[in-house]
């Protein structure tokens, strides 16, 4: 749903939309500067906990025009309106920065904020002002449990084994309490048969290994795993690289 409202001197834009799946509902309220009659550019706020219940992060990309002087990014309690905070900002192409979500392409300028420690099963509203001429805020809110995304299992290697295949990974070494909070996996295997792609998916499995039997010898197949909070939490992670192999063409 979209409205736009003309005042005087002012365009102010909100955009309600309901993200399917989290449930999440996005406010986002846009104001113009005075005197303008276009609205600024309208980057969306994205924000996942890769390391559940600590380290949760928003970010969304610099928009072009106009070009902001600074944030001010704060984030509170949606029930408790005294809770404010100020999360810490992290600029495009900081060190400090962690892995970005392959949702945002790699040209953009991702700007981060840093949420550390927020309490589980209580819903946030996060207010990110970009500050330009004017100012445009972007809200969003959410409960940590629904933007559980962990990265994607690391080191995965697939090797022949009796004939068979091994596909073995390790989980990500950012999810830091995986003894609390376990992970369980999903793998895709892709091969093309005539120039047909063709695709198996196998999981949830808690197993950081799997055997595949009965591949046809000749083809090449492209391995990869993602990895999800194993009680369903949120979402299951990007997709890890691909791995490939190509069957021997003789039986052992
Ligand atoms: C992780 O979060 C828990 C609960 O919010 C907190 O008690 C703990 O100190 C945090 N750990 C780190 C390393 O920040
Ligand atoms: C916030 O408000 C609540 C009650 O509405 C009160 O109990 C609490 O002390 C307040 N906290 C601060 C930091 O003002
Ligand atoms: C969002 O933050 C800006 C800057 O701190 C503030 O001026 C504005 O009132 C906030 N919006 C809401 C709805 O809290
Ligand atoms: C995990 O997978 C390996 C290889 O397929 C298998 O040997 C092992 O028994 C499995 N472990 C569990 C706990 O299922
Ligand atoms: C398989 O992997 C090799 C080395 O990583 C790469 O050069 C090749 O293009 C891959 N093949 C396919 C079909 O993706």
């Amino acid at each position: 749903m979209m409205a736009a409202v003309s005042g005087s001197g002012c365009v102010t834009v909100i955009l309600l939309s309901c993200v399917l799946g989290s449930q999440a509902l996005d406010l986002l309220r846009i104001t113009g500067a005075p005197g303008s009659r276009e609205p600024p550019s309208t980057p969306t706020v994205q924000c996942w906990c890769a390391n559940y219940p600590n380290e949760t992060f928003c970010a969304w990309s610099e928009p072009s025009v106009p070009p902001s002087t600074h944030y001010v990014a704060t984030y509170r309690e949606r029930h408790r309106e005294n809770s404010t905070e100020h999360c810490l900002l992290i600029p495009p192409h900081s060190p400090s920065s962690p892995q970005i979500s392959a949702s945002f392409s790699t040209s953009e300028q991702i700007w981060l904020c840093h949420l550390p420690n927020l309490k589980l099963f209580t819903d946030y509203i996060i207010n990110i002002t970009a500050v330009h001429s004017g100012s445009s805020s972007y809200m969003t809110s959410f409960m940590l449990e629904d933007i559980v995304k962990p990265d994607p299992p690391v080191d995965v290697r697939v090797s022949p084994q009796n004939g068979n295949i091994l596909v073995q990974w390790s989980p990500p070494l950012t999810w830091k309490n995986l003894d609390i909070f376990p992970l369980q996996y999903y793998i895709v295997y892709q091969w093309e048969n005539k120039g047909t792609p063709k695709s198996v998916s196998l999981g949830p499995s808690e197993n950081t290994s799997v055997e595949l039997k009965g591949l046809c010898p000749g083809r090449t197949y492209l391995f990869q795993v993602c990895a999800q909070d194993l009680l369903g939490l949120g979402e299951c992670s990007d997709w890890s690289s691909p791995v490939n192999i190509t069957m021997s063409k003789t039986k052992p």
